[in-house]
């Protein structure tokens, strides 16, 4: 719950959706999804350099139907099962990779990305892998600030794999800066 400036002498108080449950992606949700991460990406309009994310590119339909069919693409519902947000993955080797996470623009800020995140955890976790990946930009607050304070390090150059290197390789080749640019990981520890 979010209290905001006053008005008139009451307070409005932002409330986040109830009952938030994380499930396996459908095929039907997909384009509810797509409609999400550009819903989810007007939050780049805050930060002046890199307001141009905000009507960039999606998740193509495909990539959201093969990762399903993968078992590693979740999504937030309300307790009307109405999406709002989601984390795709892929498994990589030993690693679950976050390809996206997304929470749609009016629902962020509630704790539903640390939500797919921990699931995305425990899904790794529960598969016997030993890390999560993803890439990410180094300076904007609810990218790699916030994936730090979840647990997740930054790597430096030399500490890249090459899967990780050849990544952010490609993203800079399709205009994602590689010096804005960092991966990122969280080695699982099982008792
Ligand atoms: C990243 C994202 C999925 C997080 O989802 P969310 O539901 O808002 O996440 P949470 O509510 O669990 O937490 C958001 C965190 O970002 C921080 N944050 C959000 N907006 C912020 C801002 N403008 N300034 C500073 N911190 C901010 C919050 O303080 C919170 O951190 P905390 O939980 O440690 O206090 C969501 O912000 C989003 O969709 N962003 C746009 C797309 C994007 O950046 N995707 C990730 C690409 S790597």
């Amino acid at each position: 719950m979010v209290t905001q400036l006053p008005l008139d002498g009451v307070p409005l108080v932002k409330s986040g959706p109830t009952g938030v449950t994380i499930r396996p992606v459908r095929d039907a949700d997909v384009e509810a999804l797509r409609q999400i991460e550009r819903s989810a990406a007007q939050a780049f309009r805050l930060i002046e350099a890199f307001s141009w994310l905000a009507v960039g590119e999606v998740q193509s339909a495909e990539v959201h139907h093969a990762l399903l069919a993968a078992g590693t693409n979740w999504v937030a519902v309300d307790d009307g099962d109405h999406p709002l947000g989601f984390l795709s993955a892929e498994i990589s080797g030993r690693d679950l990779h976050i390809c996206e996470i997304s929470v749609d623009h009016l629902h962020q800020g509630f704790g539903i990305g640390r939500k797919l995140i921990a699931y995305a955890i425990d899904s790794a976790t529960r598969q016997g892998l030993e890390a999560v990946t993803l890439t990410t930009f180094r300076t904007i607050p609810w990218n790699c600030p916030f994936y730090e304070r979840l647990g997740f390090r930054m790597l430096e150059e030399e500490a890249l794999s090459p899967r990780l290197r050849d990544l952010l390789d490609l993203e800079d080749a399709h205009g994602l800066r590689r010096d804005t640019r960092c991966a990122m990981r969280l080695d699982i520890t099982t008792p």
